[in-house]
């Protein structure tokens, strides 16, 4: 049974709480710390249900130096970091560019700051697919060109990549695994987390399935005009759970000195493009619900289409996206309904 110590930035939150949920039932023990800005304290309860054990928690800032110093006097020991903490959405962030510099930027540089003191070996990443732009070719490798930035969010995940990058070649005494995800949808097989929105989703998935309970009239499908078979964009979209698997790995790797590197970058993806109608078909197969939509025009900003070559991550971790998109689709549909019952939404 391991006991590391692993601290969770933004654990409350979509990704972080299912990778809370694996690095418990894999013997770590965790730590959290989340401002609850774009999340709720019962997830708590949810992470408590699946595993038996409830993650220790702060509320709090990481853009905060003194309360991640606090942090780490109050919980000593620990030997890993999964940064989730940041802020996420795209047209946000093209309205707010200073919260966005500020909360990315200073969270992962006060991170970063104190690993060396604190004696933490690693510090896993959640980077994006966004760093690829529009690519020219797909599948996208590791190896792929970085393109400019299109909005600030996609710019401090480059940024961030730069800072780490840059700090672990001067010298500092950990290492670091770039996770650049492509698009993570689902919820846990029991229902007890899922992705929870503020306000009205931006994202697909949250759409649809607030569409499908009747919630939202239509989901409106961004353009059907893109130079793809049915002419909507192609995304490659992950299980979250899967996804959640491949940061326990990272952790593994650093703590157990197997890293090849002292900043490896991976990328999460299934490898198979699909289309948002294909996915729409999808989720009326696996679970029998309708889903009214209508085709609007595209949406400023998107990418035509981009998948991943996950090879390396499939060789080098021995990581697999292993759910199919049908059962993937069913957890969101069940998680959606679980909000219902709850009364959430
Ligand atoms: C975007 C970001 C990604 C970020 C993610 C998290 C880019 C290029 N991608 O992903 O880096 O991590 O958000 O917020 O900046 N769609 C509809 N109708 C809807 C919503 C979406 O048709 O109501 C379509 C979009 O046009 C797109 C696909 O569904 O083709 C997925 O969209 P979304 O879930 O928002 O994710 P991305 O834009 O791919």
């Amino acid at each position: 049974m391991k006991k590391e110590r692993i601290l969770v930035t933004g654990g409350t939150g979509y990704i972080g709480s299912h990778t809370v949920v694996e690095l418990q039932q894999a013997g770590y023990s965790v730590v959290i710390i989340d401002n609850l800005s774009n999340s709720n304290i019962s997830v708590l309860d949810g992470i408590e249900r699946i595993t038996g054990i409830r993650p220790d928690f702060v509320e709090g800032d990481c853009t905060d130096i003194d309360t991640l110093r606090k942090l780490f006097t109050d919980y000593p020991g620990i030997k890993g970091i999964i940064n989730f903490a940041a802020s996420k959405a795209v047209g946000e962030s093209m309205q707010k560019p200073i919260l966005y510099y500020r909360n990315n930027l200073d969270t992962l540089l006060n991170l970063l700051d104190l690993m060396g003191p604190e004696g933490v070996k690693g510090i896993v990443f959640s980077s994006s697919c966004t760093v690829y732009g529009e690519p020219d070719v797909n599948p996208v490798t590791e190896k792929s060109p970085i393109k400019k930035a299109t909005s600030p969010y996609g710019n401090t995940k480059q940024i961030s990549e730069e800072i780490i990058t840059d700090v672990i070649a001067a010298g500092a005494p950990f290492k670091a695994i770039l996770l650049r995800y492509f698009n993570p949808v689902g919820a846990h097989p029991s229902a007890e987390i899922g992705e929870l929105p503020n306000g009205v989703p931006q994202n697909l998935i949250p759409y649809l399935t607030q569409t499908a309970i009747g919630i939202r009239k239509e989901l409106s499908v961004f353009g059907n005009d893109y130079d793809t078979p049915d002419g909507s964009c192609i995304r490659d979209y992950i299980n979250v759970v899967d996804l959640a698997k491949a940061h326990v790995i990272a952790v593994e790797r650093m703590l157990t000195d197997k890293s090849e590197a002292p900043v490896e970058i991976f990328n999460l993806g299934t490898g198979n493009g699909v289309s948002v109608l294909e996915l729409i078909n999808t989720f009326e197969e696996a679970t029998g619900v309708k889903v009214p939509h209508k085709i609007v025009g595209r949406r400023a900003g998107d990418i035509e289409k981009v998948w991943a070559d996950p090879t390396y991550a499939n060789e080098v971790l021995g990581w697999k996206a292993e759910a199919s998109l049908a059962d993937t689709m069913r957890s969101a549909w069940a998680w959606q309904q679980r909000l219902r019952e709850r009364g959430v939404m």
